[in-house]
């Protein structure tokens, strides 16, 4: 696999430790995202390591579920669905499964967080003190875009990292229901044509990709910015039918021609959000699941996939909105609470909700 060896234009310089790294050599081919991480938590003093551990663990969790998920078919029976449905009344996918449960054992286990939530599990699970409890807080929506998985299209692990805030070996409603911005890190694994694990906390958004063959993610994309502006929308028009006036208007917006604003944009809508984001996130452009009359507060869950996703999204230079408020700022009052979502580039997730402001 060659590496990219142009340093993108916008890449944030590493500090002197990386530097040396450079010289001779495309940083990209010699840094991993243990040795990135690792590197990060010399800048905190007093750093117990512990946030090192925790996303180890969520590394190593991403590698086995990409094992699986590239052997799909042909390895142990994981395809296809489990005959059960979820709190939010979905088919589980076997996929779905196997994913929560590699997850929850492994960052469960780490003896770093204090709490797990998951869009596969109804209630948060507390990890009480005398199992090794920590101070952060894990939530996840372990498979994304599973309707995808039987057709070979990419899928995806989306994640929250948050650090409790009360006091005392109790995880009360105050930990778990923080607003979006209170986050520490989030990122996500997508598991494509390459698997990638994105991954933004306060110094910027970075991409590393897994070599498959050193089993080692390597850092792929320095500094990602998502441009102001793009040029394609990203939304499901079959449910067209479905939206409010307001919302049939923000997508014809951007079905008109007018070369000024260099529209029309293009389509493209994948039906597996974290894919859609990924390329929003690289491309620019927006993408929207808008509330609708079957889902009057919008499919997407504001904990496992709106927050995580705002979070990097806006660490690039972009925008994350229910339409109205900012995803980031929105108090949560329940565990698996939905909210409709507009994201991508600042100028074109602001051109919706002016048009969406409009009566
Ligand atoms: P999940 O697989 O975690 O339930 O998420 C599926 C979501 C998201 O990935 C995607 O954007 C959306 O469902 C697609 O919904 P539609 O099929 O209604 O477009
Ligand atoms: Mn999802
Ligand atoms: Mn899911």
């Amino acid at each position: 696999m060659r590496y990219n060896r142009r340093v993108s234009k916008n890449s944030q310089a590493f500090d002197p430790p990386l530097e040396a790294l450079r010289e001779g050599t495309s940083c990209m081919e010699r840094t991993t995202l243990v040795q990135y991480i690792r590197h990060q938590e010399k800048k905190f003093q007093g750093a117990t390591g512990e946030f090192t551990s925790l996303m180890n663990e969520i590394l190593i969790a991403a590698k086995i579920v990409s094992c699986q998920v590239n052997k799909a078919g042909i390895g142990e029976d994981i395809l296809g669905l489990t005959g059960r449905t979820n709190v939010q009344g979905e088919e589980v996918q076997k996929l779905d499964e196997y994913a929560n449960s590699t997850f929850i054992k492994l960052v469960g286990q780490s003896g770093t967080v204090c709490a797990i939530t998951s869009e596969e599990c109804k209630e948060p699970l507390k990890i009480p003190c005398n199992h090794g409890s920590g101070k952060y807080i894990f939530k996840m929506d372990p498979l994304d875009g599973s309707s995808n998985i039987d057709v070979n299209v990419s899928i995806g692990t989306i994640f929250s990292i948050f650090r409790k805030k009360t006091q005392g070996a109790d995880v009360t409603d105050e930990d778990l229901f923080q607003r979006g911005d209170q986050q520490v890190a989030a990122g996500y694994a997508i598991y494509g044509s390459s698997t990638m694990f994105v991954y933004a906390d306060n110094q910027g958004v970075r991409g590393f990709t897994l070599d498959p063959e050193l089993g080692e993610f390597f850092l792929s994309h320095p500094g990602i910015r998502i441009p102001a502006q793009g040029s394609t929308y990203s939304v499901n028009e079959g449910h067209y039918s479905k939206w409010e006036e307001r919302q049939k208007r923000i997508v014809n917006h951007f079905k008109e021609e007018d070369d000024k604003t260099g529209r029309p944009y293009g389509l493209r809508y994948i039906g597996s959000l974290v894919s859609d984001v990924h390329r929003t996130l690289l491309k620019g452009g927006i993408f929207m699941y808008p509330a609708d009359k079957k889902n009057p507060n919008g499919k997407l869950r504001l904990a496992f996939e709106a927050v995580p996703l705002a979070f990097i999204v806006e660490s690039a230079g972009g925008r994350a909105s229910d339409g109205t408020r900012r995803i980031l700022d929105i108090t949560p009052t329940e565990v698996h609470q939905r909210v409709p979502l507009y994201i991508g580039s600042k100028d074109d997730v602001e051109t919706a909700e002016r048009i969406f402001a409009e009566s």
